[in-house]
This record gives C-alpha cells, sequence and structure tokens, in this order.
C-alpha cells in the first residue's frame, strides 16, 4: 500500500482572482464564514497530535489564495518549526507575493508553486476573470520576486483550456529555458459545475509533450517534489517541465496525500466526497486528540478504495469548486 505523508492544507476558500476553472460560478458561493475557518491554534493541534504521529511529515499551504490568510508567515514558521516536517510549501496566484516573499523565505519556507496560465495580460485578465486595471503585471513581479528571494525549486502550474491559452504551449514551455523555473501542464479537470468544461475541455499531456518535443526536442528529468508530475526537459535546458495527467492516466494507485479543507474537513480524494471527516468540528466538540487519531487511522485504511475511479456513481462533475475543496 502507498504510504500517505503528504496532506494539502487550504487555508482560506476566498480569492483575489476568479480564474474560470477555479471558482466559474461566483454568484452562487458561499464563502466559509471567518469563525469556521480552522485557526492556526487547531491547525497546529491536529499536526502534532494527529496527522504527525500518523506519519504525515509533508505539507502543503493551498487556498482559494492562501496568501489572503493574515496569519500566513506565524502558520510557516511553526509549521517549518516542527522537527517532523521534512517538507513545507506553498501554492498561490503570486498576486501578493511581490510583498510577502521575503518574510515566508525567513519564515522557513524553501519552495513554492504559482500558477500562471498566460503570459499575454489579456488572456491572463480573461482567464482570472478580471475586468478592472490589469492584474499581470503585479502578477509578474511576485514570480521574479520570489525568484530573487530563492525560492527553490520554483513551479509554475499551467492549466491548458482549448482555444485559450492552448496557443501559449511553447511560449509558456520556453520559460524553463533560461531559468531555472519548473513548468507544469496540468490536465483541466471538470470540478465545480464548470461552464468552461465540454467533451473536449482538456487536451491531454501527451499532446502538449509531443508539441514541445518536436520543436526542442524533451529528456527525462528529476526534480523535488511530492506531487504526480512526469518531469522532462528541452536539452540543455535550466529548468524542467511537469505534466500532470490526471484525467488521461489516472495516478490514483500511488496516491500519497489527503487534504484538509478551510473549514476542517478531512477528504481523503480530491474528486471524490466518500469518508469526509470535520476535524475541526470534533476539535470544538472537545474530542479527545487520540480518539480524532483513531477516526483518522481508519480512514487511512480505506483510502485506497476511494478514489478518481470509485468516485460517487453517476456524478461526472462536482458541485464544489476548486478553491472550495483546496487545490
Ligand atoms: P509538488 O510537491 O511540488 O509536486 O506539488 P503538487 O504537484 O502536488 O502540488 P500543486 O499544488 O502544484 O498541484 C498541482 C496540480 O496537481 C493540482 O492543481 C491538481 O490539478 C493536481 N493534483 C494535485 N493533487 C491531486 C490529487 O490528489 N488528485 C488529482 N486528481 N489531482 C491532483
Ligand atoms: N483542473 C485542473 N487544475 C486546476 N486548478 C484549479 N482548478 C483546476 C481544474 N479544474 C489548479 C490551479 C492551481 C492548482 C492548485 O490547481 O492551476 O495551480
Ligand atoms: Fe484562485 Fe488559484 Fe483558484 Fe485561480 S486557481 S481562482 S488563483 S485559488
Amino acid at each position: 500500500m502507498n504510504k500517505v505523508d503528504y496532506l494539502r492544507i487550504s487555508l482560506i476558500d476566498k480569492c483575489n482572482f476568479r480564474c474560470q476553472y477555479c471558482m466559474p460560478n461566483d454568484a452562487e458561493l458561499s464563502y466559509i464564514l471567518s469563525q469556521e475557518l480552522l485557526t492556526k491554534f487547531e491547525l497546529l493541534t491536529l499536526l502534532k497530535e494527529v496527522f504527525i504521529p500518523l506519519g504525515f511529515t509533508k505539507f502543503r499551504l493551498t487556498g482559494g489564495e492562501p496568501l489572503l490568510r493574515q496569519d500566513i508567515t506565524e502558520i510557516v514558521e511553526e509549521i517549518a518549526n516542527l522537527p517532523e516536517t521534512k517538507d513545507l510549501s506553498l501554492t498561490t496566484n503570486a498576486y501578493l507575493l511581490s510583498e510577502k516573499a521575503e518574510s515566508l523565505f525567513l519564515a522557513g519556507l524553501k519552495r513554492i508553486n504559482i500558477s500562471l496560465d498566460s503570459l499575454n495580460p489579456d488572456t491572463f485578465d480573461r482567464i482570472i476573470g478580471n475586468t478592472n486595471k490589469s492584474r499581470w503585471q503585479k502578477t509578474w513581479q511576485g514570480i521574479l520576486k520570489a525568484y530573487e528571494v530563492g525560492f527553490n525549486p520554483l513551479k509554475l502550474n499551467v492549466v491548458i483550456i482549448p482555444d485559450i491559452n492552448e496557443h501559449e504551449i511553447l511560449d509558456l514551455a520556453e520559460l524553463t529555458i533560461n531559468k531555472n523555473w519548473h513548468v507544469r501542464f496540468i490536465e483541466f479537470m471538470p470540478i465545480g459545475n464548470n461552464q468552461l468544461f465540454s467533451e473536449k475541455a482538456w487536451i491531454p499531456s501527451s499532446e502538449i509533450r509531443e508539441k514541445i518535443k518536436n520543436k526542442w526536442g524533451l529528456e527525462e528529468a528529476n526534480i523535488t517534489g511530492n506531487g504526480p508530475a512526469d518531469i522532462f526537459k528541452i536539452p540543455h535546458s535550466k529548468g524542467t517541465l511537469g505534466f500532470i495527467s490526471q484525467m488521461s492516466e489516472c495516478f490514483c494507485d500511488r496516491c500519497n496525500r489527503m487534504r484538509l479543507s478551510a473549514d476542517g474537513w478531512l477528504r481523503p480524494c480530491l474528486l471524490n466526497e466518500t469518508g469526509q471527516i470535520n476535524l475541526k468540528q470534533a476539535l470544538r466538540d472537545g474530542i479527545n486528540t487520540s480518539e480524532i487519531r483513531e477516526k483518522v487511522a481508519q480512514l487511512l485504511l480505506i483510502k485506497p478504495d476511494i478514489n478518481f475511479k470509485q468516485r460517487d456513481a453517476g456524478t461526472d462533475m462536482y458541485d464544489r469548486t476548486m478553491s472550495q475543496i483546496g487545490g
């Protein structure tokens, strides 16, 4: 059985962007009330008394947009200082990174994954649902700041959407030639009643890989990470290319993670609702952490049977958006 030692922790479901593939039905979204968010103290209690004793050593902070959490730097510092933490990383849209990169780095965060779907300001604004002043420049500044501060590896996540940013595959891949950046192409998943998603809404990694290979050639490579990406590189380039192919090649049999939502639900699978437990409620109801740990241990035993393939019969699309589940 695969070792499950990676916890993806959503800190908040709100976001300062409205990426069409992630928060498509904004009008219908209701956000978690602030008093329902797991507090820093509750999170640390769960890590120290439940997850670490069960063997979890790798943690990723996500959202929504985790930099919107006021206490983000303290959360990073406390998790980075836990002696059992082997890996701590964060997934962000980079909009607030120019201000926060340095303090996060000093607090102990050493690597970071950034969503960036386009190098063209107009396309970028269209994808992130922005109708006001362009957000591209500040996002790009955030990425440059993260690079300058020394985050390593620095990964850029790209979701390719047909007819929207498909024509930028080579431009985005080219970023890895002269910079030690790691661009990952993610197949678009049918989450959150997404209007963008149709029969041919996702482009298989194999097609993207072929396009890049035809232009520069590709060789196998490796990079620090706990995720499902298959890694390659353009010969002689400084960075790498990753392909995350959850639609074309199910990787559930090597799944090593669980997810904790911002309101404290422990979720064994991104795409399957089965087995969830509300750990925040358990803490607030005064349930002893040894009892909570036992419940999580039971869930770990059945986790291999809860996956994308076995997801709730008849459900093709998930009502919960990626921002609500925790990307
Ligand atoms: P590294 O440790 O850097 O390898 O991180 P990662 O790839 O796990 O993290 P990141 O937050 O950058 O996630 C990238 C993408 O991988 C997500 O947006 C999802 O599309 C996909 N992904 C991550 N975890 C899962 C999962 O459990 N199931 C599925 N189906 N896709 C996932
Ligand atoms: N399909 C694939 N990836 C998605 N992300 C958000 N929504 C989707 C989706 N429907 C990705 C973002 C971000 C990561 C955390 O999740 O690109 O980088
Ligand atoms: Fe926000 Fe990230 Fe979702 Fe975009 S992908 S709406 S940046 S949480």
